[in-house]
């Protein structure tokens, strides 16, 4: 396992008995995916960690696959899909690089939380445009740190304690401007929550011509 599945995989059993920090933002978020969502959709879920999300949307999707690079994510996540008998839901380890595609592609892409950790944005960016159908939607939220000196001094020590993951101290102009640089037109923004700013993108690959 690389570093950072390492990391995450060894945070997971915590990271699932965390409370969502903040649940107006998070419930916004949910809705204003929702509003994208048809019940026929093909659905990948990126960094999906225990599943919560992909759970919360299984009644707005046909089939979701949600994945993340953490087995210990991944086995929490069925555990929960289990429980709650979510017949479309489905849970597994991959990243986007190894993540199994439709033969017409995905309806939607989904990445919450995730892009900022990511030490290939860029390549990522590139293999989700892939994965989606032509006029399929990558909808993500990413907190968009900043400069933030002293944050990035501090996180740079627990890198070094293995007490941190690889981040990337994203602005909002940078962010979508790597989404759009792939080919996406972006349809939806919003800031949930505006401080630190946790940019939610809605992207729409162009859908093909003639
Ligand atoms: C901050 S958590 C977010 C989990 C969930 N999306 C949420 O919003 O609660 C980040 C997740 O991304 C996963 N992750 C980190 N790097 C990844 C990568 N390169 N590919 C796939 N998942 C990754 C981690 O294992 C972790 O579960």
């Amino acid at each position: 396992m690389t570093a950072d599945a390492t990391f995450w995989d060894r945070i997971a059993d915590r990271y699932a008995a965390r409370p969502v920090k903040n649940m107006t933002a998070y419930e916004q978020t949910l809705e204003r995916t929702r509003a994208y969502l048809r019940d026929t959709d093909t659905v990948l879920e990126l960094g999906c960690g225990t599943g919560t999300t992909a759970l919360r949307l299984a009644g707005d999707a046909g089939q979701i696959t949600a994945t993340d690079i953490a087995p210990r994510m991944i086995a929490i996540a069925r555990g929960k899909i289990a429980a709650q008998g979510a017949d479309n839901v489905a849970a597994e380890v991959a990243t986007a690089h190894d993540a199994p595609v439709p033969a017409r592609g995905y309806d939607a892409v989904l990445g919450f939380n995730y892009l900022h950790l990511l030490p290939d944005m860029e390549e990522t960016l590139a293999r989700v445009h892939a994965m989606l159908r032509p006029g399929g939607l990558f909808i993500s939220k990413t907190v968009c740190l900043g400069a933030a000196p002293h944050l990035r001094a501090l996180i740079w020590v627990m890198q070094r304690l293995g007490k941190a993951p690889h981040v990337r101290f994203l602005d909002v102009a940078t962010l979508e401007a790597a989404i759009a640089a792939q080919g996406f037109e972006i349809v939806e923004t919003g800031d949930y929550p505006a401080r630190p700013v946790s940019r939610f993108v809605v992207a729409r690959k162009a859908e093909a011509r003639g």
